[in-house]
Order: structure tokens, then C-alpha cells, then sequence
């Protein structure tokens, strides 16, 4: 399969399939209704008079739409190609037709065009579909979160630990020396290499067949960015290995989280994203905060939270078991009871999905070590990354925050106030950031008003005194009182250490 990556890339460039040109081609409306899993308007659009036939609407039919086309067509869109994609199991032909065996689409990047090969989507149209064991997931949502998660600095290298398709080595590869990518999956493994070759990186991307850190024994990296497979389930049935690691539990993650020191340079980043259980029992940042490793600063968020009902119905449609998608509903109840006694027995009032975010700082004394573990379910500004290192940054800074520091407020940071119609006071100030992560946080009057005159001109301690005679206080107390909840506010990022 991988002589035919360098063809297929020309015939691709040739019919210029770009993510630009698709969306073009099919417009506002069947491009959204695309991605709800609709192909009727893509279908008509793509038989319009004007491009019926031209490469650009034959690939789109053929790889995102799933619809055959003449063999003619196929021809005149993938030259030469045609016959050599069908022995590689890419296309099949029948009788003057031919139709896409796995998916081929482009992505675009910050950092240009892609195009990723996988298996092909299944449920379009509502026409009832069942991944296999070995099914290969294409770009999901879950996949483009870890993307725009990920930091992109330039690094040496980086480890996409299961990779899947290898969406997130191309990524990796716009801004590393070298990545590795690894996958027990062979289907993905082989699926993986040919999207580095379609690429023009495998030059860069290692793509290596093995369990978690198995096969990058000994090496350390710069990032490691993984969407691990997380599906917290009872095991019982088909194991699907995209989703279902075969641990128990949550320990995939847990395993990632505890081993990643161990492959990582000093200042390297781990990035995850995934579910972890939420203990009847014990809070879940406290149960999370057990698992983060002494050398690492560690920043996590939970996005969202789910009961076990929603969770166990979320994944038991995603493998296609729903009644509404084709599943039998005998086979339909009997795993939704299993599933669901199962984390009950486990104790789990919930399921939470969230980023954790590490940072190996072997340097650092336990004591002083950064540790954010938040609930954030509220919209951020996409790419999220840049957030993520500026809290880096700032969680460091914070603890040395002291009264002869000089600080600025961050000059996306708003002031909402509320309260009773008429009154002179507001009863609520929220301080309120535009940018990044966008965390708000209620603040008296004093906090205000510090934070308001932080222009880096007037140390911290002056400053308290002055807001502190301002408003009739001690500024002796004030500065008791506040000088930690000021450091708060640097460490999320409110205001900055000039
Ligand atoms: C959720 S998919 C992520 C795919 C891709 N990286 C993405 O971001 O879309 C999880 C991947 O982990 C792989 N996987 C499952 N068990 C694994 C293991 N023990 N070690 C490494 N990879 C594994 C699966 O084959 C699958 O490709």
C-alpha cells in the first residue's frame, strides 16, 4: 500500500481536494449537514451541472459522501489509480463502478492541508453500522480537542501514544524533529504509516507497534500528546480496541499519568485527554490529585460531567447497539443493566471527561509544586494551548508573589458588576477574562480595586496600603488578608508578574 501514498497525493493535489475547496463545493448547507451525518444535500450539490463529473466533486462523492461512482469518473479523478487503490482493499469496483472501502479527507491545519485515511464513518444517513474490534477511527471530535489542546512550540520530539490513524503524529510533525507513534492496532499501525507517506512525513513519524510505553522503553520526549483509548466499561463483550484498553477502571489513564515522568525531558509537556471515574466516595479532584506525579507540575480540567446512565447510553450508541441505529433491543437491555450494575457495584456516581495537562519539572521541590485541578465547563477560546503554557508560567510565578512584587492586570480582563435596581453598591463584582481559559471570579471591593490600579507601576505592599486607607481599613489586615488572594489571581492568570 505505501508506493501508492505519492500518487494518491497528486491525484489529491491535482483535484485540489483541500478542506477549503470541499466546503465550497457543497456549500453552507450540505456541508452542515454533512457533519450531522447527512449526505442527501452533499449528493445533489455534487450532481449540479456545473461540477457533476469534475475530480474535486468525485472524490468528495466517493470518500466523504460513501456514494459509488462511475468507473469513468473514478478514472478521471485518481488517474492510473484506480485498480491499484482496489488490490490495496482503498477502493472496490463492481460493474462500471466504484465505491471507497476506507475513508480519505482532507483536514486543514494551522499549519496547511492534510489529508487522513481511516475507516470509513459509519451510521451516514442513519443506515445502521457496527465497528469492528479493529475498526480505525477517524478525525473525531474527541481527536480535534486533543489538537487544539496540544502545545505547539517547536520541540525535538514527541510521542503520539495511540495513534490510530496518526492524526495527531501529523499534527505533531508540523512542529517536531521526530515523532514517534504507537498503536497495538495493526490495522491502525499500517494505516498510520501510509498517512505519514501521504503526507510527505515519513521522514519524521515513527510509527511503532506496541502497549502504551512498551515500544519507547527507554526514550524521554519533549511531548507527549494522547487520546488514549478511555471507555470506562465492564469488559464484557467485544473489545473495541479504539475505545476499550482492556484495564479495569479508569487505570489507562492513571497508567499514562504515573509513567509519563518517565519518558519525558525536563520541562516536557504529557498531555491527555480522558474520562475518569467519579468516586461515590471521594471528591474527583482529590481522587486525581492522588495520581499526579512528584515530578511534574500538573494542570487539570474537567469539562463535563456525566451520570452513569448517560455515559453508558453515549458509548452503547456509539458502537451502534441503539435500537433507533439497527441494535436489537433484547441485546440493547441487556448490556444497558450490565454496564450500569457495574459501576454502580464499582461505586461510580459519575463519569468525568476533561484535559490533564503535565509538566515534568523534576527540579522542583515537592512542596512548591504547581497543581491545578478545575471544573470548567464554561465555552473556551479555541486553541486552547497557549492558555495552557501561560499557566504554566503563571503557576510558577504566583508562588513567589510577595508585597514588592509589581504586578498588571491582563488586559483582557473585564469587570461585570451586579445587584438591586437604584443601589449605590453593587452586591456582586466578577472579574471576567475574554481570552484563554475566559475563568471569572467574584472579588470584593479591595481585590477590585487593587487589581484595577496593577499597571507594574507600584509594588503589591504600597498599593494594599493605599486601597486599604481608600476604603477605611487596617493596611496591616489588608495586607494579611489579601496579599494570598492576589497571588490567586496571578496564578490564574487575572494578573501578571511584571
Ligand atoms: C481513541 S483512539 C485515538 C486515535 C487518535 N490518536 C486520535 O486522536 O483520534 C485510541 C487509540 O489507542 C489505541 N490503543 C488501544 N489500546 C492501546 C494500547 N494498549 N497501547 C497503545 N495504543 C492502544 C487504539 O487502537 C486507538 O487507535
Amino acid at each position: 500500500m505505501l508506493p501508492l501514498a505519492a500518487p494518491l497525493r497528486d491525484a489529491l493535489l491535482a483535484a485540489d481536494f483541500t478542506y477549503d475547496r470541499v466546503s465550497e463545493l457543497l456549500g453552507e448547507q450540505a456541508h452542515g449537514a454533512l457533519s450531522r451525518n447527512e449526505t442527501r444535500p452533499g449528493l445533489r450539490r455534487t450532481t449540479a451541472a456545473d461540477v457533476v463529473g469534475s475530480p474535486l466533486a468525485t472524490l468528495t462523492r466517493l470518500f466523504l459522501l460513501q456514494s459509488a461512482v462511475s468507473a469513468t469518473d473514478a478514472e478521471r479523478a485518481l488517474p492510473g489509480l484506480v485498480d491499484r487503490l482496489t488490490t490495496a482493499d482503498v477502493l472496490a469496483q463492481s460493474v462500471g463502478e466504484v465505491a471507497a472501502r476506507l475513508d480519505c479527507r482532507p483536514y486543514a491545519t494551522d499549519e496547511g492541508d492534510l489529508w487522513v485515511v481511516s475507516d470509513l464513518t459509519p451510521g451516514l444517513d442513519g443506515v445502521p453500522a457496527r465497528p469492528t474490534g479493529d475498526y480505525v477511527l477517524g478525525i473525531s471530535p474527541a481527536s480535534s480537542s486533543l489538537a487544539r489542546l496540544t502545545i505547539r512550540d517547536d520541540v525535538e520530539s514527541a510521542l503520539d501514544l495511540g495513534t490510530g490513524c496518526g492524526v495527531q503524529a501529523l499534527h505533531l510533525a508540523t512542529h517536531s524533529d521526530r515523532v514517534v507513534a504507537t498503536d497495538v492496532n495493526r490495522r491502525a499501525l499500517a494505516i498510520a504509516r501510509f498517512n505519514a507517506h501521504l503526507n510527505d512525513v515519513d521522514d519524521v513519524i515513527d510509527v511503532r507497534d506496541g502497549s502504551f510505553f512498551a515500544p519507547v522503553a527507554g526514550e524521554r520526549f519533549d511531548l507527549i500528546a494522547t487520546n488514549p483509548p478511555f471507555v470506562i466499561s465492564p469488559a464484557t463483550g467485544e473489545r473495541l480496541v479504539y475505545r476499550d484498553s482492556g484495564l479495569p477502571g479508569d487505570q489507562v489513564v492513571e497508567h499514562i499519568v504515573r509513567t509519563a515522568p518517565e519518558h519525558l525531558t525536563e520541562g516536557g509537556w504529557c498531555q491527555v485527554l480522558a474520562n475518569w471515574v467519579i468516586d461515590r466516595d471521594q471528591p474527583w479532584d482529590e481522587r486525581l490529585a492522588g495520581w499526579l506525579p512528584d515530578a511534574c507540575d500538573a494542570l487539570v480540567v474537567q469539562r463535563e460531567v456525566l451520570d452513569p446512565p448517560s455515559y453508558v447510553e453515549l458509548w452503547l450508541k456509539d458502537s451502534g447497539h441503539h435500537p433507533a441505529t439497527g441494535g436489537d433491543p433484547a441485546t440493547y437491555a441487556d448490556r444497558y443493566d450490565t454496564w450500569l450494575s457495574w459501576l454502580e457495584q464499582q461505586g461510580v456516581a459519575g463519569v468525568g471527561f476533561g484535559w490533564i495537562n503535565l509538566r515534568h519539572r523534576p527540579d522542583v521541590a515537592p512542596g512548591a509544586r504547581a497543581r491545578t485541578l478545575i471544573e470548567w465547563p464554561y465555552d473556551v477560546e479555541q486553541p486552547i494551548a497557549p492558555a495552557i503554557r501561560d499557566w504554566a508560567t503563571s503557576a510558577a510565578v504566583a508562588r513567589a508573589v510577595d508585597p514588592t512584587s509589581r504586578l498588571v492586570l491582563r488586559d483582557d480582563v473585564l469587570q461585570e458588576t451586579s445587584g438591586p435596581v437604584g443601589a449605590e453598591d453593587p452586591a456582586a463584582i466578577v472579574l471576567r477574562q475574554q481570552r484563554g481559559f475566559r475563568r471569572a471570579r467574584q472579588v470584593d471591593t479591595v481585590v477590585a480595586a487593587v487589581a484595577g490600579a496593577c499597571d507594574g507601576e507600584l509594588a503589591l505592599g504600597p498599593l494594599l496600603d493605599a486601597v486599604a486607607e481608600l476604603v477605611g481599613k487596617d493596611p496591616g489586615a489588608v495586607r494579611e488578608v489579601y496579599l494570598d488572594e492576589i497571588a490567586d489571581l496571578v496564578a490564574e492568570g487575572f494578573l501578571t508578574v511584571v
